[in-house]
């Protein structure tokens, strides 16, 4: 089947990109960039490792999505969450209250927990219950990750009292 020829825009940078109109954009992302942060799992819709943050910053199942459908816009993957040689205040919480164990669904957890603090940074339980609804951890039970979120909130929110 014919490639297209699509620019995608990647933690910042653009890429011009040949693609067959039936790759999702985690077949991209991690056959084509190398950005193997992003997980192959389910790839299904079920298990929430391959998301990634779209241009609005909301939670993208990037194996459920066409790679075509990207042509001119802007992702973001785990690899682009680090603010510059500091970790994000999520991934620091994560690390800080053993939230990683395996680290296979930690990228997707990150990812789904980003696109919610990025718009609330006071989330209530009911809230990061449904931003993570579609995450799935095999390791931690999620209480250890509820407990990273919720300390990263607060730091967030300390970040921006402090601004
Ligand atoms: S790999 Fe995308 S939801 Fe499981
Ligand atoms: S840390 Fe192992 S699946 Fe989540």
């Amino acid at each position: 089947m014919a490639k297209q020829i699509i620019t995608l825009t990647v933690n910042g940078d653009e890429h011009e990109l040949a693609v067959a109109p039936y790759q999702t954009l985690l077949e991209v992302l991690r056959d084509e960039l190398d950005l193997i942060g992003t997980k192959r799992g389910c790839t299904a819709g079920s298990c929430g490792v391959c998301t990634v943050n779209g241009e609005q910053g909301e939670a993208v199942l990037s194996c459920c999505t066409l790679a075509v459908d990207w042509n001119g816009r802007s992702v973001t993957t785990v690899e682009g969450v680090q603010e510059g040689t500091e970790l994000h205040p999520i991934q620091k919480k994560f690390l800080e209250h053993g939230a990683v164990q395996c680290g296979f669904c930690t990228p997707g957890l990150v990812m789904s927990a980003k696109a919610l603090l990025d718009v609330n940074t006071s989330p209530t339980e009911r809230d990061i219950n449904e931003a993570m609804a579609g995450a799935i951890c095999r390791c931690t039970g999620h209480i250890k990750v509820k407990i990273a979120i919720r300390e990263a909130a607060k730091a967030l929110r300390e970040r921006e009292g402090a601004g």
